[in-house]
């Protein structure tokens, strides 16, 4: 976005009335300052959302969703950013134009090409040569609504039929080999996908950029074959289902995650929306920030066979590496989640989904099968694992929880279980200052306290111009976090506009996604209503001393390490320059 794209979102802001608005969609009741209405993004039904005219926000205090008219709109509708600016535009009689962003109109030319591979695709269906693929879907149970709703399609038996098809279109042979549509031989071009049943895959926004395809009769070649990575398909990042699913998940507060795309379509067909598949891989980094974007629970429900267990421990440790909330759902008696709710019904499944285990839970199953626990080498294996395991996710309470258990089923002593699952770093934190000093807290609860203090700092400043300018003033060294990313982008803000506005800031942060995610987490978490500077300074003073601290620590180390007596000297002056409250010069 830039500067003169904000401002204009600013001017639609400033002739929207929040509460008219808002009020066309929910029923808003005056109450002091505020309106209250029923929160229509988790089930409710008492006022828990207050809408402030003054702030031009809303706010939920049971969900905490948040967000100023244009989130309003964007979150009620499911709608993007823009088309939530457009309606408000309209509403207030501005004349408003959505202009795509680059990269998105570098790329559509691609997604035009996709959308037409795909509607060639669909249209095949349709037709006699499809009677065959169709009987096929139908037995699987998949009736034409869901075809339809999943964009099903079927490449045909000719060599080149999409081929030819693009071509009269005028689209050039690169193009569509760039795409993994086609392929060239010496016996000429011919396209990849041939005879299958074609699934389209989505980008997360909800564009087709490639296709998972399916045989249907015969069992000769391989199951499924899938795009290759391509200018605009990177398996990566992309979940299956992902776009249909992400407002479901929001509003159920969790996200189931299968193998396959069959499951995904049997699940997401009998109501339960929130479904995504990995499409039978493990989950990259980027997947994982898709389902920690959501902030909500990731239910795993893998196949039942050897393979979905090991998809299940991958995937769950990397989730609970993450700090994502997890559970999980082993499904008995069938393959997998298409299998079993055409065998025993969605009733069924969804009882399953009400009654996840936890990932130390599901370890301790993988861990005890086929060994003696009788046997003490066995037992110690076994032991060690569940300790490695408890370790490895850092999981505070679940390490508690689970070492309760195993210390009472094998009348083992407590603490020597736990302090084998107290890592390298704990173990440094807590002996690295001497002595007569107070000992410093596990990282985790430095960060905690630490991490919240930041916050609360940082919604004051997205509050108030006074904080902001008091911030400026302090010049805090932030550490190499997404908390320093909001502060510099409130930094950013404040030097384009010269005072804040909150509502303003919120639209300013749609550009940056990261720095958006974050700054909701903060609105939902931190809850003041006076922001003064006197409050602003005591947060802030908090944050230095932390962050002085962290410096003392720091220099400490070097002047035990360091030899030469006048630089041991300076290092020791700073010290205790810091501990007076000097601003240090930063010699070191
Ligand atoms: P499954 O073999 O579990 O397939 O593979 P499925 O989802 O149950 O499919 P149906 O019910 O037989 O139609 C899980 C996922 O792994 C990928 C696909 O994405 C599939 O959905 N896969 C599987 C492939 O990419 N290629 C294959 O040959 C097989
Ligand atoms: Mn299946």
């Amino acid at each position: 976005m830039n500067g003169s794209e904000n401002s204009e979102f600013k001017r639609i802001q400033s002739q929207a009335n929040i509460v008219e608005i808002i009020g066309s969609y929910v029923n808003l009741e005056s109450h002091g300052k505020n309106f209250f209405g029923v929160c229509p993004f988790h089930d409710d039904h008492s006022p828990s959302m207050s809408v402030s005219k003054e702030k031009q926000i809303y706010k939920c205090f049971v969900c905490g969703a948040t967000g100023n008219v244009f989130n309003f709109i964007e979150n009620y509708l499911g709608i993007p950013f823009l088309e939530a600016v457009k309606i408000v535009a309209d509403k207030v009689g501005i004349n408003f134009t959505i202009k795509k962003n680059d990269q998105d109109s570098k790329n559509q030319k691609y997604y035009d090409i996709m959308n037409l591979a795909t509607l060639y695709y669909q249209n095949n269906l349709r037709t006699k040569q499809g009677e065959e693929a169709r009987e096929y879907l139908h037995k699987r149970g998949l009736s034409d609504e869901v075809i339809k709703d999943f964009g099903i399609g079927l490449s045909l038996s000719e060599s080149d039929s999409l081929y030819k098809l693009l071509e009269k279109k005028n689209i050039s042979k690169s193009d569509m080999q760039s795409l993994g549509l086609i392929a060239e031989s010496e016996r000429g071009v011919y396209d990849l996908f041939r005879n299958r049943i074609m699934f389209p895959l989505f980008s997360p926004t909800g564009k087709v950029n490639g296709y998972s395809a399916r045989i249907y009769h015969g069992e000769d070649a391989s199951k499924y074959i899938n795009t290759r990575e391509t200018v605009i398909f990177k398996k990566r990042e992309n979940l299956y289902n992902y776009h249909l699913a992400s407002q479901a998940a929001r509003k159920e507060k969790f996200i189931v995650i299968c193998e396959g795309q069959m499951d995904a379509i049997r699940v997401y067909s009998v109501g339960i929306k929130n479904v995504v598949a990995t499409m039978g891989t493990a989950l990259a980094k980027e997947q994982i920030d898709l389902l920690k974007k959501l902030g909500v629970k990731v239910i795993i429900t893998m196949d039942s066979d050897n393979a979905g267990e090991l998809a299940t421990i991958s995937i769950g440790e990397s989730l609970m590496k993450e700090k994502i909330d997890v559970g999980i759902v082993r499904l008995s008696g069938k393959k997998d989640p298409d299998e079993y709710i055409l065998a025993y019904g969605v009733e069924a499944f969804r009882d399953n989904l009400k009654n996840p285990i936890s990932f130390p839970e599901f370890m301790d199953i993988v861990y005890r099968k086929n060994k003696n626990l009788n046997n003490p080498v066995e037992l110690t294996n076994y032991i060690n694992e569940m300790l490695s395991m408890l370790t490895n996710i850092s999981d505070d309470l679940l390490t508690e929880v689970t070492i309760n258990k195993l210390a009472s089923e094998f009348h083992l002593d407590k603490e020597l279980l736990k302090s084998r699952t107290v890592t390298q770093e704990k173990v440094e934190e807590l002996h690295i200052d001497n002595k007569k000093e107070e000992i410093i807290p596990s990282k985790e609860k430095t960060n905690n306290k630490f991490n919240r203090a930041l916050m609360t700092m940082l919604y004051y400043m997205m509050n108030s111009t006074d904080c902001m300018r008091l911030f400026m003033h302090y010049q805090l060294k932030l550490p190499k976090n997404r908390y320093r990313l909001v502060a510099n982008n409130l930094i950013y803000y404040f030097e384009l506009e010269r005072e804040i506005d909150f509502a303003d800031y919120l639209t300013f942060t749609e550009s940056y996604p990261e720095v958006s995610e974050v700054v909701k987490e903060i609105i939902r978490e931190i809850h003041v209503d006076e922001f003064n500077e006197a409050d602003m300074e005591a947060v802030l003073n908090i944050v230095k001393g932390a962050l002085d601290k962290e410096k003392i620590k720091e220099l400490k180390e070097q002047m035990k390490k360091e030899l030469d007596m006048n630089r041991k000297k300076r290092l020791f002056e700073e010290i205790i320059n810091i501990k007076k409250g000097c601003v240090s010069d930063g010699r070191n």
